[in-house]
């Protein structure tokens, strides 16, 4: 599976939504997650991040991302249609530990 990281938080571009064949993508108030049992591994979302937030779970020390996206796309609404990303998305992006920051 593919999972969504720190950097989309407060950044959710929501490019990913769009080109989701499968449409797995759920929406909190700051980030986006991926469910990872309905995900096919198709790798097509990641290169259309702008924030590279997007990253396929064989990456090593990604455990935690895959749990907090198990768990969050369980609780939020599923989200297949872009919307407007906040006004200071590219002022955060990239910015670290974003998680600790913002992520409520
Ligand atoms: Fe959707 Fe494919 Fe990305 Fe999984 S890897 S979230 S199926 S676009
Ligand atoms: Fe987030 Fe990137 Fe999608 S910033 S909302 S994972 S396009």
């Amino acid at each position: 599976t593919y999972v969504v990281t720190d950097n989309c938080i407060r950044c959710k571009y929501m490019d990913c939504v769009e080109v989701c064949p499968v449409d797995c993508f759920y929406e909190g108030e700051n980030m986006l997650v991926i469910n990872p049992s309905e995900c096919i591994d198709c790798g097509v979302c990641e290169p259309e991040c702008p924030a590279e937030a997007i990253l396929p779970d064989t990456e090593s020390g990604l455990e935690q991302w895959l749990e907090l996206n198990a768990k969050y796309s369980a609780e939020w609404p599923n989200l297949t249609t872009k919307k407007d990303a906040p006004e200071d998305a590219d002022a955060m992006r990239g910015e670290e530990g974003k998680l600790e920051k913002y992520f409520s």
